[in-house]
């Protein structure tokens, strides 16, 4: 029997079916626990990775972030679907911009705060109040590691959304302490936004990062099986990025 270090966990990632979360559903599964696939759209996709011989046991659960009903039934959703309360929430799913993008063009100014920052943090609290006495929990948010930048710069809901996640992520930190950890992966180029047609990385790969490469999605679930296993981490923000929150303001 292979070491498996999330034995006995139960996950529930937003915005899992794809991309980055979908990775993150996989090396969750390969570490023993047990995982719920969050997805709004990419039904097939959440099936698929739930289908997938990694997990021990996973499930799907539809839900649009952007709805506060819906997100308040989230987590009993989730804890009904595997019969046991969760305790790892992975706060992946979120609304991206095109750089530069300004609150004023978007039909729905609110969304990526609403996605992006209410949306984790009342699964956060959720998840707290849900557990059972003496257990303990862990939230992992994902955010960007522009962070270090935006406070000059921050055009853009996205921007000010993730600005506002890696602040909750430590607030969350201290207000669920001594329970449930709270911690951040504030990821740098990893894939290129999918409503960002035709993006070109190479120019950030050269100019932005230090170690002139991309970062994965594998590298990422790597980070994230660290926070969820160690008790000695919260309120920290680790910064998945090759170095490219060293390198100054962006321009993209
Ligand atoms: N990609 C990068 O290089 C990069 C860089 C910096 C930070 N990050 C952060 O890392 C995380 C993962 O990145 P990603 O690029 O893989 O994310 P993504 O593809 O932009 O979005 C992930 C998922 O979020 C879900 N989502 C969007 N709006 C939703 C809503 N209203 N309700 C519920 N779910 C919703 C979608 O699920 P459905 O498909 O099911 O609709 C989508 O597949 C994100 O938090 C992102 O901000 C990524």
């Amino acid at each position: 029997m292979p070491n498996l270090p999330l034995v006995g966990t139960r996950a529930l990632v937003t915005g899992g079916a794809v991309r980055i979360g979908r990775e993150l559903c996989l090396a969750l599964g390969r570490a023993g626990a047990e995982v719920v696939v969050h997805f709004r759209t990419s039904q097939d996709e959440a099936s698929r990775v739930a289908a997938d011989p990694a997990h021990v046991r996973a499930v799907t659960v539809q839900a649009d972030l952007g709805d506060p009903d819906q997100v308040a039934e989230l987590i009993p959703r989730a804890a009904a679907a595997l019969g046991k309360p969760i305790d790892l929430l992975v706060n992946n799913a979120s609304v991206y911009d095109p750089p530069g993008a300004r609150t004023s063009t978007s039909p729905d100014p609110d969304l990526n705060r609403r996605v992006n920052v209410l949306a984790p943090e009342s699964l956060a609290r959720a998840m707290a109040a849900a557990l059972p006495a003496e257990a303990a929990g862990c939230v992992v948010n994902l955010g960007d590691s522009r962070v270090i930048t935006w406070p000059r710069e921050a055009d853009s809901a996205y921007a000010r959304s993730k600005l506002e996640l890696h602040g909750l992520t430590r607030r969350l930190a201290l207000e669920l302490a001594p329970r449930v950890r709270v911690n951040e992966l504030a990821l740098g180029s990893v894939l290129p936004p999918v409503t960002v047609e035709g993006t070109d990385y190479e120019h950030v790969k050269r100019n932005q990062i230090p170690t002139g490469r991309h970062d994965t999605p594998a590298e990422v679930a790597h980070a994230l099986l660290f926070l969820a296993a160690n008790p000695a981490i919260t309120g920290q923000t680790v910064y998945i990025d090759g170095g490219r929150h060293l390198t100054g303001p962006v321009k993209e």
